[in-house]
């Protein structure tokens, strides 16, 4: 009598996960540095770079620690850099005045910046009023104290023709307001600016895991952004925003948060021939080197998985504070 051994498995996907090298060469997405988008943080008048105690490894750049930064990305492979200004806190005002001046921190920065490495590395620009104004809202606010749409509208036209002449490449627009992507294509191609990019943060949530960004930011944020950023609770408002985006002349578009909404984002990347960006945010950064320094997970390798995982679900480019140490790596 021969042995019955029940039935064998028709079909054996284990044997492409034998060794390392055929899972390397069976790999279906692999990050690659030029698929990462360094953000970054310059402080007016500071004369050494600040820790952002939420956000360990990063830190408020001064002038020149910001023009390093740069050229160690650009060093890396990094595809971009993402500028954030943090003014003096006499400069913040209700309007946000610091956005708008040509002598402002993130107008220097990206002058600065576009001295060092040129057009080698893409710079972009966060246009956004949050960090410039003291009651930290994105826009500014009407007599009932509401964030005022379409006064916002006029104030980020400024933003964006300041912004670009300063030099920059690409701007993004980050504070969600209505028609916004629309108001600043006339204003960059009014003043001359029409090679100046629309980086669209088209779903963007009004999310907890921005709470390190405030502290980045020195953000003094009285209430919270709910009646302009996206409900969490809601995926077919993204691709409203997406289709009023494309309209008005987005030339990407971003999903952001990223680990918490990589359905948005697949649904987002499935759906436009425009490049996709995510945001790995603050607090995504935060979870996963709090959790590394806990001794609780392995730090590297909870990187690599969550952009690995940014990318499968349709991110061409992911913005990361990881982005020179990941680009190194790879
Ligand atoms: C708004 C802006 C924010 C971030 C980028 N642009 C903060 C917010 O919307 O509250 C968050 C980025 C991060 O958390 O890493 N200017």
């Amino acid at each position: 009598m021969s042995t019955t051994y029940g039935t064998f498995p028709g079909s054996r996907p284990r044997r492409l996960r034998t060794t390392p090298a055929m899972r390397r060469m069976v790999a279906e997405y692999r990050l690659h540095p030029s698929d990462l988008i360094l953000p970054a943080f310059v402080r007016e008048g500071a004369a050494e770079p600040v820790p952002i105690s939420a956000m360990p490894g990063v830190v408020q750049h001064t002038r020149d620690t910001l023009r390093k930064a740069a050229v160690e990305a650009l060093e890396a492979g990094v595809a971009g850099i993402m500028l954030f200004g943090v003014p003096e806190e006499a400069k913040k005002d209700a309007l946000g005045t610091a956005g708008t001046d040509p002598d402002g921190i993130l107008q220097v920065a990206i002058r600065d910046v576009k001295a060092e490495v040129g057009d080698e590395l893409v710079i972009m620009s966060d246009l956004c009023l949050d960090e410039y104004t003291d009651h930290g809202h994105c826009g500014v606010l009407d007599a009932e104290g509401r964030v005022d749409n379409d006064a916002t509208l006029e104030r980020y036209a400024e933003m964006a023709q300041v912004q670009a002449d300063a030099g920059v490449h690409v701007v993004g627009p980050s504070g969600m307001m209505d028609g916004q992507v629309g108001v600043i294509r006339d204003a960059l191609d009014q003043t001359g600016h029409e090679d100046v990019s629309i980086l669209a943060y088209t779903a963007k949530y009004a999310s907890a895991f921005y709470g390190p960004f405030r502290e980045a930011v020195g953000s003094s944020l009285q209430g919270d952004r709910k009646t302009y950023q996206q409900d969490p609770a809601n995926l077919r408002e993204s691709m409203r925003e997406l289709e009023l985006d494309l309209a008005e002349g987005a030339d990407m578009v971003m999903v952001k948060p990223a680990l918490p909404y990589l359905d948005v984002l697949a649904k987002v990347a499935e759906s436009v021939d425009v490049p996709v960006a995510a945001y790995q945010i603050s607090g995504e950064y935060a979870m996963v080197e709090a959790a590394a320094a806990n001794g609780w997970i392995d730090r590297d390798r909870a990187i690599m998985e969550t952009l690995t995982g940014i990318k499968r679900a349709g991110a061409n480019m992911i913005l990361t504070y990881w982005a020179t140490e990941v680009a190194r790596q790879l």
